[in-house]
């Protein structure tokens, strides 16, 4: 355990914004993290406690006067099955560092998921997703500790109750677990998923046979579209998708339709349908726009970016206009992604 006092945040959340936690708390294992949350207890710390990961997800409104906990659990234990072979991760791993090992080791499963900001716990928490794979395709179980008595708890993929970007710890158990360890299901035999427009279009260009491809190319193509659309947060602080894409009832749709008949969209059930969020911002004519030093992003709208010195109130404020500006042409209400730490969305 490392504890730091008035730590500067800059290097924990993407969008590189400056804001300070009072106390930061590091553990390296579970004995370790139960260790904390009883020194917590005794100090009779009253502060709010947050647990963040990579920070790519988050926007700090204000400096944090509370707790702040980051797991440095990063191991990885393996075990077959025939063709299945179950993985348990520590939470503090880097994300793409895991997609990276189990591509390299011929684990399949997770090549579509390439290149995504944060941390193996986040991913849970959030159930991450991107070209047709969803993080809670191939979640098994999550194992946890609870923030307030430091007791262990596994949950199956069930009781995660995970939804587009959502799980129960986003919701129900908000802010009462750590994640300390997430199990995976992947497989030994390939089956690439191709399904998502731009990945056969990637694939055409660079003349990959479809028929003949390798997780490895299938990896290389992700991380090649995302990197085309995505900013790195090296050039300009983004957290990734600031926006959810909205699902909205089909007659909404009908009525965007009679206007712009090619817009895009995809079918979630008989009655629901999601629009892209980036492209309602972009039919409000944002896409590339700024207020101030916050603007959004020039190749995909659904991607707010810090031009530099931006505060989180600077990103909050082109937030709402930009949201105010989506639901006045098109009546839908669209809702950050992003969380919003130190002040009301
Ligand atoms: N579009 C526009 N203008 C834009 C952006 C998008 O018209 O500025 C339209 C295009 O028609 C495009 C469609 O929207 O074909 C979809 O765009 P894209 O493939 O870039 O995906 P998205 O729906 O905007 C979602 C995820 C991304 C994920 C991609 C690929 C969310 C909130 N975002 O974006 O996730 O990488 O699909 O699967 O669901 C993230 O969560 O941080 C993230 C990057």
């Amino acid at each position: 355990m490392k504890e730091f006092h008035d730590y500067s945040l800059l290097n924990h959340n993407t969008f590189g914004i400056e804001a300070k936690a009072e106390r930061f708390i590091t553990y390296d294992s579970v004995d370790d993290l139960q260790q904390v949350i009883t020194h917590l207890n005794n100090g009779l710390s009253d502060r709010p406690l947050l647990h963040i990961g990579g920070g790519s997800n988050l926007l700090f409104l204000s400096d944090y006067k509370g707790v702040i906990l980051h797991s440095h659990i990063k191991d990885i234990e393996t075990h077959n099955d025939g063709n299945d072979i179950f993985l348990r991760v520590g939470a503090g791993m880097v994300w793409d560092d895991l997609v990276d090992y189990c591509v390299e080791n011929g684990y399949y499963g997770l090549e579509n998921l390439s290149l995504i900001p944060g941390e193996v716990g986040a991913s849970a928490v959030q159930n991450i997703g991107a070209y047709g794979v969803e993080a809670k395709d191939v979640i098994q179980k999550v194992e946890c500790v609870d923030l307030k008595t430091s007791e262990n708890r596994i949950f199956t993929t069930e009781e995660c109750k995970y939804g587009y970007r959502s799980s129960i710890f986003k919701k129900e158990l908000q802010g009462q677990y750590a994640v300390t360890y997430v199990w995976f299901k992947l497989s030994r035999i390939f089956e690439p998923h191709l399904d998502y427009g731009d990945i056969r279009n990637a694939l055409l260009a660079s003349g990959i046979n479809e028929k003949e491809i390798t997780a490895k190319q299938l990896r290389q193509t992700i991380i090649e579209i995302r990197q085309a659309k995505l900013p790195d947060p090296k050039d300009f602080g983004n957290a990734g998708s600031f926006f959810m894409n909205p699902i909205v009832e089909c007659e909404v749709f009908e009525h965007i339709k009679q206007d712009y008949p090619n817009a895009p969209h995809y079918v979630i059930d008989e009655a629901h349908i999601k629009i892209p969020a980036g492209w309602l911002i972009e039919q409000c004519g944002w896409k590339g726009r700024s207020l101030g030093n916050a603007a959004v992003h020039d190749k995909q709208a659904l991607v707010l970016i810090n031009k530099g010195g931006a505060l989180g109130k600077d990103i909050l404020e082109l937030c709402n206009v930009v949201r105010n500006d989506v639901k006045n042409k098109f009546g839908i209400n669209i809702h950050p992604e992003v969380n919003f730490i130190g002040g009301e969305a």
